[in-house]
């Protein structure tokens, strides 16, 4: 018997069953097999912290090369454009080069079947217009050979990098127009990428089919569960997979670290019980005190600590009148607040008039660790 956790209870990294993301990875696909330049094979991922982003652009680039295309990941981080044109793409045209019979790997990439051997002349350029040559360059032998290129981007709110953002999208947006098999899919946090379009020049990224991924509905969440558990053999009884379920919140990362937690109690025994399960959920709450709560506070001004505080007192939203009254200020002063929180992907409005946190249980944890704050 296997005792190691299927789980993956960390950002970024794949889960062993992806569940939920049908409608997003059929559209995908679909896009993919559909004509160049359509709108679809451009698509804009967002969603809260943790909600699984960076899975779905994973699972996407997977899409991809099943269907032998090539794959550029990338993070709009800053020098995004200079590392597309120096180190991204100039991969990609050796991998191309290489002979097929030799099959050696760059960076863990190897060859879609039935390409290789290519004579490409990549044009040495930076900037914008290196980019867009060089894409030109690789789609018109990709072409050929009926494949195209994915490009990735993720975090693409990050403010450091907007301006290549930017660039980047108008070069996507111009194969799109000459029709070159590109597909574009970038991901982010709601308030924040709202922003970028608004500041934006680029009409691309605001044509960009958008998908906004929500909590998992409970048959999920506990598909996510059971699946693992009982395909790496051990047992897990339908009761306590949806106590695990009803916990997680639809929260995919809670999902991972709760099954993690549940399954590690005793890794050797044949079924997981309620015992394993309780303790489980317990470590795993206490977990995403380091892993969410905390990396998300800190990242917050005092002021807006504050606000959060404020709000920690209630259940499950907060009255936009009641922070107000707690925290002894105007009007003006809590919706700058409030505005600037939910850009942060911290809260989101509930209803009218009201605030709740996007990220679970840290109502509870903003309770317990008022020293944190
Ligand atoms: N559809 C899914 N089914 C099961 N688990 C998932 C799913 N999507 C993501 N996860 C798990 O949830 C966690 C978070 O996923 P991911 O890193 O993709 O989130 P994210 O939205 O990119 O987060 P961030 O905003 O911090 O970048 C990971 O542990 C991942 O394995
Ligand atoms: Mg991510």
């Amino acid at each position: 018997m296997s005792a190691r956790s299927p789980f993956r209870p960390s950002f970024g990294s794949n889960p062993p069953l992806v569940v939920g993301r049908d409608a997003v990875l059929d559209e995908v696909a679909d896009a993919l097999d559909g004509p160049a330049g359509s709108a679809g094979r451009a698509a804009l991922i967002t969603g809260n912290r943790g909600i699984g982003k960076t899975v779905v652009l994973n699972e996407a680039e997977a899409l991809a090369r099943e269907r032998s295309w090539l794959v550029l990941s990338e993070t709009a981080t800053t020098g995004l454009l200079d590392r597309m044109t120096t180190d991204g793409l100039p991969e990609l045209a050796d991998l191309l080069r290489q002979s097929p019979a030799s099959r050696p790997r760059v960076s863990g990439i190897s060859l879609p079947a039935g390409l290789g051997g290519v004579e490409l002349d990549l044009p040495e350029e930076r900037g914008p217009g290196g980019l867009r040559r060089q894409l030109n360059a690789l789609t018109e032998v990709l072409d050929q050979h009926g494949t195209g290129i994915m490009i990735t981007l993720d975090e693409v709110h990050a403010r450091a990098a907007r301006d290549d953002v930017g660039q980047l999208a108008a070069v996507v947006q111009h194969a799109f127009r000459e029709e070159r098999p590109v597909a574009f899919a970038a991901a982010g946090l709601p308030a924040a990428v709202q922003d970028l379009l608004t500041a934006d020049v680029s009409t691309f990224l605001r044509r960009a089919r958008r998908f906004v991924l929500e909590p998992l509905s409970p048959v999920a969440a506990e598909e996510a569960l059971r699946v693992p558990i009982r395909e790496n053999g051990r047992e897990v009884a339908d009761a306590e997979v949806a106590t695990m379920a009803a916990a997680t919140q639809g929260y995919p990362y809670l999902v991972q670290v709760i099954g993690d937690r549940a399954w590690r109690q005793e890794p050797g025994a044949p079924t997981i019980t309620a015992d394993h399960v309780e303790r489980g959920v317990r470590e795993a709450i206490r977990e995403a005190g380091f892993a969410l709560h905390e990396p998300a506070v800190n990242d917050l001004s005092e002021t807006d600590r504050q606000f959060i505080a404020a709000m920690a007192a209630d259940r499950h939203e907060s009255a936009i009148s009641d922070i107000q009254q707690r925290l002894g200020r105007d009007h003006g002063y809590v919706s700058r607040y409030r505005s600037r929180l939910i850009v942060a992907g911290v809260v989101e409005p509930s209803r009218r008039g009201y605030l709740r946190f996007t990220i679970p249980y840290l109502a509870d944890f903003l309770r317990e660790r008022a020293d944190y704050l």
